[in-house]
């Protein structure tokens, strides 16, 4: 990317930001302390957008398949299963500190961004040869030469400008706490750092209760949280997050089959929330991680750069016997058609709805020009704007007000609604833009002769004349999640 183009892309991130913070998507936690780092809060729009963003996942998983169900288990867990999924002992990153700066840093993202330096360079064998080293070192657990190779780089902190480093150590990224009131009684535990868990150490407990038989899935959405090093780029990657995920269980030997469609699918259902297929990528990964023999994420083109919105996995038998092995108790299915016991193979799906938030925020923020004036609107699909319709009275008098309160009540049940009399009825319009609601109804002196109300239409504003005995079944067919479930094929 050259320099003009990446400012751009960074203004543009900047803007969505404020954006979200002004018309009431998403501000900083307890801002009037300051904030609290890589923690947000989501205001109303922002509150009713995510909550359509998990809806339409969970009716996706649970209502298109029959054979996958929920679970919504707690955050706290035993901490053996920690020990067991291989977070206590290695789910680390490396942290290094600038000791003229004082600034923390992730090691491994500092020689990333200088590999990327490289790569904005033309120099691609010079980027891929850096990250295979660090690849390795990693792998290794060689810090010591991790740390020289940052020295050779001459990668220097961005805010003192000096390499003067500390020695790389492995951080943590789990919170923990303690329970119990009394001292002798308490142990540490963990805040979970992903849902997953939950659904594995219940694999049994919803088999056995829902009937389930291989292959079947189980769906959660929940918290997580993750004490990350180096916070960046909004909702991007918080310390307490949300994900949603889904691990379905097969038997061994059919485990990629189901992988290869999981991750055709779940691309399909990108597509259907609107998100142009070319600001979508597949990337695989070359490296897996041990319990995995495949695995890709689904990226995204954010305005910083192509990054994971989803990852898909296939987990072989790793978390099942990690769990059967500490617990001491059986994790099998007995699979009636080949008439055997087996600890289950697992495909999963993990995406973020903070991450998937953001992506559908940067995809819906639309700047134009109208009528030599710059426009900006919020371009959500209706079926996941966080409000459909805004009813609005031409004037605040001639019983234009009753006759639109008339028109909410009648909508209300079905649809999130905003009524409002406020202001020009321009200014009204600008204001719901801005929030993305796909269509106004305008209220007019016509409306009390004839009962027919404007539609305006937030895209294009343009603008129809329509009985009013006919909104319901507009804001339905438009609105409805249907439309989208179609789309995912
Ligand atoms: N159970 C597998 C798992 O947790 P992951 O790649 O670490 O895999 C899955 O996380 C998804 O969770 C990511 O694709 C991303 O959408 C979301 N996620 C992970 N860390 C996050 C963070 N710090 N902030 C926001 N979202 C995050």
């Amino acid at each position: 990317m050259a320099k003009t183009e990446a400012t751009q892309e960074t203004n543009l991130l900047k803007d969505i930001i404020a954006h979200a913070k002004e018309y009431g998507f998403v501000y900083p936690s307890s801002e009037i302390y300051d904030g609290l780092q890589a923690v947000y809060d989501y205001g109303p729009y922002g509150t009713e957008l995510k909550n359509n963003l998990k809806r339409l996942w969970w009716e996706s998983m649970t209502r298109l398949h029959e054979n996958i169900v929920g679970v919504d288990a707690a955050i706290f867990m035993h901490p053996t299963t920690w020990k067991a999924s291989g977070h206590v002992d290695s789910f680390n990153d490396p942290m290094v500190d600038n000791k003229d700066s004082k600034k923390r840093y992730r090691a491994d993202v500092l020689i990333e961004d200088k590999a990327a330096q490289y790569e904005q360079a033309g120099d691609l064998a010079k980027a891929k040869a850096l990250l295979e080293e660090m690849g390795k070192l990693l792998d290794a657990e060689d810090l010591k030469t991790l740390r020289e190779l940052m020295i050779r780089e001459e990668i220097t902190c961005p805010l003192s400008g000096t390499a003067n480093w500390t020695e790389i150590r492995q951080f943590n990224l789990m919170f923990s706490t303690q329970v119990g009131s009394v001292a002798d009684d308490s142990s540490t535990i963990y805040l979970r750092p992903e849902t997953a868990q939950g659904i594995f150490v219940n694999f049994l407990n919803v088999q056995k209760t829902a009937r389930m038989k291989v292959p079947f899935g189980i769906a959660q959405i929940g918290k997580a949280f993750r004490n990350e090093i180096v916070a960046r780029q909004f909702i991007f990657r918080m310390r307490e997050f949300e994900q949603m995920e889904m691990q379905y269980f097969v038997r061994p030997g059919t485990e990629l089959e189901y992988y290869k469609e999981w991750a055709d699918k779940r691309m399909k259902w990108h597509r259907a929330l609107g998100i142009p297929s070319e600001k979508l990528r597949r990337h695989d990964h070359d490296k897996l991680a041990h319990y995995a023999n495949a695995a890709l994420d689904i990226e995204y083109e954010f305005p910083f750069g192509n990054k994971e919105v989803e990852g898909i996995h296939s987990r072989t038998d790793f978390d099942l016997m990690a769990h059967q092995k500490y617990s001491k108790k059986k994790q099998q299915y007995f699979d009636p058609e080949v008439n055997q016991n087996y600890v289950p193979y697992v495909i999963e799906t993990s995406i973020g709805a903070d991450r998937l938030f953001l992506m559908m925020l940067c995809n819906a923020y639309t700047e134009e020009e109208l009528g030599g004036k710059k426009r900006v609107y919020l371009k959500f699909p209706p079926a996941l704007a966080p409000v459909k319709a805004a009813i609005l009275p031409l004037v605040k008098k001639d019983g234009l007000p009753d006759k639109a309160r008339e028109i909410v009540a009648n909508l209300k049940y079905d649809f999130n609604i905003i009524y409002e009399e406020a202001a020009s009825i321009g200014k009204r319009y600008t204001r719901q833009d801005l929030i993305g609601t796909p269509y106004c109804i305008a209220v007019d002196h016509q409306t009390i002769e004839d009962d027919t109300v404007t539609i305006r239409h937030r895209d294009t504003t343009e603008q129809e004349r329509v009985p009013i005995t006919e909104l319901h079944g507009r804001l339905s067919e438009a609105c409805s999640f249907k439309r989208v479930f179609e789309a995912m094929g």
